[in-house]
């Protein structure tokens, strides 16, 4: 190879290496300036009363973005969900799909059988909701309704789905055992709750610096007082739950725990 040539291919060499260089310089100047963003967006938790948060994550939740997102979903389970619903639904049994949103696993167990209401807070959810219900033909009877504000009579129901992480949505404490509490009464007993929640795994969410600040400044009338560690903001509110600590909520509302699926996200609870 003559001289010039092994030059030419250095030179392309060093271009080409300093494009990477600098893209990836770029990233992470970029990756910090994101965490720096993401730990704004954690202030919320402290600076909005739950009022406040309910506010927010409902016009989040109604925004036509999510409906979109959620109504491409077409109706199909998750592993976790089918194994459950085949091994503690009644195949005919009369279901509540609570926190629905746009029909996804509503539609499909109505197609296999089983008497199906859902409700959900967003009135845009449930809209598209019930009109992919009539599209496909299926009788799922829908209402716009809060977790913590059931429309429904005492025993109306042989099973309760909640999926998604849904429970963890609700902020705070007292409102998921009002939710919880209107759960038990409307099941029938011996009726089986399937219900999904966000687990604190690892070192997530952040327990360190922001965690102590926050449970600090709740102690001012200025900030949430209802502010618990576990709490979080990332586009909308969840509650990440330490084990002992949603035990002891399904203990308040008398619920039995069937089975416990940490990893997976998942609870199944009784009303004996
Ligand atoms: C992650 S989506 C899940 C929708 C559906 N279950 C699915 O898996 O496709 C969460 C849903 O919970 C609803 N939601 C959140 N908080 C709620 C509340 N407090 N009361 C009623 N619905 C709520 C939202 O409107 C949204 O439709």
């Amino acid at each position: 190879m003559s001289g010039d040539k092994v030059s030419q291919m250095s030179l392309r060499y060093i271009a080409g290496y300093s494009l990477l260089l600098f893209s990836s310089l770029v990233r992470r100047v970029l990756n910090q300036f994101y965490l720096l963003v993401s730990l704004t967006e954690q202030f919320a938790v402290i600076v909005w009363t739950p009022r406040e948060i309910e506010r927010y994550s409902r016009t989040y939740w109604n925004s036509r973005e999510q409906v979109r997102n959620y109504a491409m979903l077409d109706d199909w389970l998750c592993a976790t969900e089918q194994a459950l619903v085949e091994r503690y639904f009644l195949k005919d049994g009369e279901l509540l799909n609570a926190a629905c949103g746009a029909g996804r696993e509503a539609l499909l167990l109505s197609r296999r059988g089983m008497k199906v209401t859902a409700c959900d807070w967003s009135p845009r959810m449930i809209a598209e909701a019930q009109r992919r219900a009539r599209e496909a033909n299926v009788p799922v009877r829908f209402a716009v309704a809060d977790l913590y504000d059931l429309p429904y009579p005492e025993k109306a129901f042989d099973c309760l789905f909640l999926t998604n992480n849904a429970y963890s949505y609700v902020c705070p404490r007292r409102r998921r055992i009002r939710f919880l509490k209107q759960a038990y009464s409307i099941l029938r007993p011996g009726g089986v709750f399937i219900m999904s929640f966000a687990p604190a795994v690892g070192s997530f969410p952040g327990k360190g610096i922001s965690q102590w600040l926050f449970m600090r400044l709740k102690r001012s009338a200025l900030f949430n007082r209802d502010y618990e560690p576990g709490d979080h903001f990332r586009y909308s509110f969840t509650h990440f739950f330490q084990p002992e600590e949603l035990r002891q909520e399904f203990d308040e509302a008398k619920f039995l725990v069937k089975e416990w699926l940490w990893d997976q996200q998942y609870a199944v609870l009784a009303k004996e």
